[in-house]
């Protein structure tokens, strides 16, 4: 059985139904993201877009740290849109890396592989199609250098915060005393920017996360009905928490693979976490998952931060 499948099989069997978002990334779930993340409310890619941009030099410095050669890894990397500016500035300076995207989505893989050398003339693109940790793995396999870890976006903030603390040590584990790690962190700020960043007008959000029940009637013999699923996002200013959920308008059957699934009226499928931290919060997680907090590099409304991390 393929692990899409029997995840699936499983989280839809708990008595609080879930499904893993890390399944919303299929050819149209990457579309889908790249619509979001223009919508007008979905502000945390413009302000690690106007961090990268307009800091270019300092982040390249805090991340070379004295060093001119090493290898730059980029877990969940996406379009990589956001990294593109560091890389040109560590080309431009004569940094000797190689850069490693790693993603789960094989498409953004083909297509980083192919677009970036075109656009960052003498740019090493070594991408990595898998899970986060497996390629990991493998990326120590082929790099004996120094290394450099990104965590953009909102990937740090897809885990709940005690999983997201072992994913630091994990990479943690991975890495040798002095890599450093730049970690990008949504920071808690008003409440309804927040919830408005995860129910754009458009419906993108919603899309995204109906995308997936698609996916799963295309390749795991599904028959949702996703005119009968409503999406619903919840934000809690209190534990930081944005989470979506899909919830059954009414009481109904689902079968995929050959197995039946009952759903009552009102019944929420859990779908993604989005977790906003607050500055120290961020440092607690350094400490806790063995690292030192070296810098931190906000955008103009101080809504986000990339913070970087030393291995100690
Ligand atoms: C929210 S997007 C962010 C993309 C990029 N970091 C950015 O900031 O624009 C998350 C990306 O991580 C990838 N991803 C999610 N779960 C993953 C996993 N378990 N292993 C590898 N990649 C994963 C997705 O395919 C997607 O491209």
């Amino acid at each position: 059985m393929n692990q899409f499948l029997k995840e699936v099989l499983q989280d839809l069997s708990q008595t609080q139904k879930s499904l893993n978002s890390k399944y919303f990334y299929d050819g149209k779930g990457d579309k889908l993201f790249q619509e979001i993340m223009d919508c007008p409310e979905y502000y945390p890619t413009n302000c690690e877009k106007e961090i990268f941009r307009d800091r270019t030099t300092d982040l390249a410095i805090a991340l070379k740290n004295g060093f001119n050669t090493f290898d730059l890894i980029e877990m969940g990397a996406g379009d990589a849109t956001k990294s593109s500016y560091l890389l040109k500035e560590l080309i431009d300076t004569k940094v000797d890396f190689t850069y490693m995207p790693i993603d789960i989505s094989s498409a953004m893989i083909v297509h980083l592989e192919q677009s970036l050398p075109e656009k960052i003339e003498g740019l090493k693109v070594h991408g990595l199609n898998g899970e986060y940790f497996e390629m990991l793995e493998k990326a120590n396999h082929i790099s004996f250098r120094k290394k450099v870890v990104l965590l953009l976006g909102g990937n740090i903030g897809n885990e709940t915060p005690e999983n997201a603390i072992e994913f630091c040590r994990k990479i943690r584990a991975s890495l040798q005393e002095g890599d450093l790690v730049l970690v990008g962190f949504d920071l808690k700020k008003n409440p309804r920017t927040i919830l408005a960043a995860y129910n754009d007008a458009a419906g993108f959000t919603r899309d995204f996360n109906l995308n997936l029940l698609h996916r799963i009637n295309n390749e795991l013999d599904g028959d949702f009905d996703t005119e009968q699923f409503e999406h619903y996002p919840t934000y809690d200013p209190v534990t930081g928490a944005c989470k979506s959920y899909l919830v059954s308008r009414i009481e109904q059957e689902v079968r995929i693979s050959g197995q039946s699934f009952h759903f009552k009226e009102n019944e929420p499928i859990y779908m993604e976490i989005s977790q906003k931290y607050s500055v120290e919060e961020t440092e607690e997680m350094a400490k806790i998952a063995g690292f030192k907090s070296v810098a931190h590099f906000f955008d103009h409304k101080k809504w986000f931060v990339d913070t970087v991390w030393q291995c100690i």
